[in-house]
Order: C-alpha cells, then structure tokens, then sequence
C-alpha cells in the first residue's frame, strides 16, 4: 500500500531506509519511544528487514522531492476489549514521528492526516484515539489540528524510562481521539 499526498508519499519500509531511520532513531526524541532505540546502522539495518513485512499499517514518510524518509507513521488495529465488548479491528491508536530537521514544515500534519483519511475509508476505523505526553505541545497541536477532540489528562499513567535513583519515571498523558462520524 501506498499513500499520495502532495509533498509525501507512506510507503512501507524498505532495506534501503535503515541510514535514514538511524538518523532519527538514534536518539528517540519523546520517552514513549526509548524502547526503538538504535544504536548502531546494523540495528537499523535488522529494524528494517523485520518491518518489511509490514504493509498495511506501518509506513515510512518519505520526501517525494528527495526520496528521503524524514519519519514514520503507524497504527494497528486494536484487539476488542473482552470486559466491554466492541468489535475488533475498528479502533486505532497511531503514532508518528519525524526527524527533528524536518518539523515545523507541515509534513507530520500532511502524513497523519492521510493516514487517518485511509484508517477511516479504507480500513473501517470507527475511532481513533492518540495519546501524548503533557509537555509534548507539538503533538498536541498536531492532534488539535487533526481534528481530534483532548479526553481526558491521566496522571503518572506510564513509565518508560527510570529516574537517576533507579525508580520509574511516571508521566502524565493526555488523550485526544476523533470518530468516522467527525471526520471531515
Ligand atoms: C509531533 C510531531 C510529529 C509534530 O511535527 P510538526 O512538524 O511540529 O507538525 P506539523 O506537521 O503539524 O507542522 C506544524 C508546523 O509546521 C509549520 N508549517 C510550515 N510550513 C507548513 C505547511 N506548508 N503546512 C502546514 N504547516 C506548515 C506550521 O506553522 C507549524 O509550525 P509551528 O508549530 O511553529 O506553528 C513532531 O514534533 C515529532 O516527531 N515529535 C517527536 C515524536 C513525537 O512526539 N511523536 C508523538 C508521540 S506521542
């Protein structure tokens, strides 16, 4: 699968990506992702082979102009909740990121906002829902220019990094979600 937007095209990823991943991965920008790491042009290398199986819900972000991956965007559907049932596969949580060098362009908003677009036509998404940290503003303002509507802020709900001392660093996360019905 591929998605066309002006400037971008998703496609999934490729062997040929793994300098470019490197570049951003190397150093994870957010906690949520300390755990995709790389550190070292052969982890990425391996990183890619294991996601190129990957074509529906995983995709690559790249700069039609250059051919470059600038970052990555992804999301699959969820498995249904067997304590209040719904059905499964018609809700999404996504996550994107970009290479520091190519924020403040648009590209993120451009990319998710045609990810969205084929999660609700294409792949029968009934709500999708993204959750960001409190002090991440860029990402917040991404979702609120998306559409999405802010739920709810959960108070120390995760950890994914430890503090100097050893003990789980908890942060606060924000919520924002948006229905099939509100999309425009
Ligand atoms: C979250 C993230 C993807 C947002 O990226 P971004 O580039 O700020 O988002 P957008 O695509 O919406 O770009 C918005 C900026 O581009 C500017 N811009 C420039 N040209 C533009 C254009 N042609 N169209 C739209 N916006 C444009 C806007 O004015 C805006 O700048 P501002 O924030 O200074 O007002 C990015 O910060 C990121 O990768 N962060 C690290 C990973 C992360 O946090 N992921 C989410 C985890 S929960």
């Amino acid at each position: 699968m591929i998605i066309d937007t002006p400037r971008l095209l998703l496609r999934p990823f490729q062997p040929g990506d793994a300098a470019d991943v490197f570049e951003y991965l190397h150093e994870p920008a957010m906690n949520c992702f300390a755990c995709m790491k790389l550190d070292t042009l052969e982890d990425a290398r391996e990183e890619m082979a294991r996601r190129a199986g990957e074509t529906e819900y995983y995709f690559a972000i790249v700069l039609k102009e250059t051919g470059k991956v600038i970052g990555e965007i992804e999301g699959c559907p969820e498995p249904g909740d067997p304590q209040n049932p719904y059905p499964a596969g018609d809700t999404f949580r996504p996550c994107w990121m970009l290479n520091l060098q190519y924020q403040g362009c648009g590209y993120a908003y451009e990319a998710a906002h045609a990810f969205l677009d084929y999660l609700f036509r294409e792949k029968n998404a009934r709500r999708i829902y993204a959750y960001t940290e409190e002090y991440n503003v860029r990402c917040q303002s991404l979702c609120e220019k998306l559409g999405m509507r802010r739920e709810g802020l959960f108070k120390e709900f995760i950890s994914f990094v430890k503090n100097p001392d050893g003990t789980p660093l908890y942060e606060n996360t924000c919520q924002y979600a948006i229905l099939k019905k509100e999309w425009k």
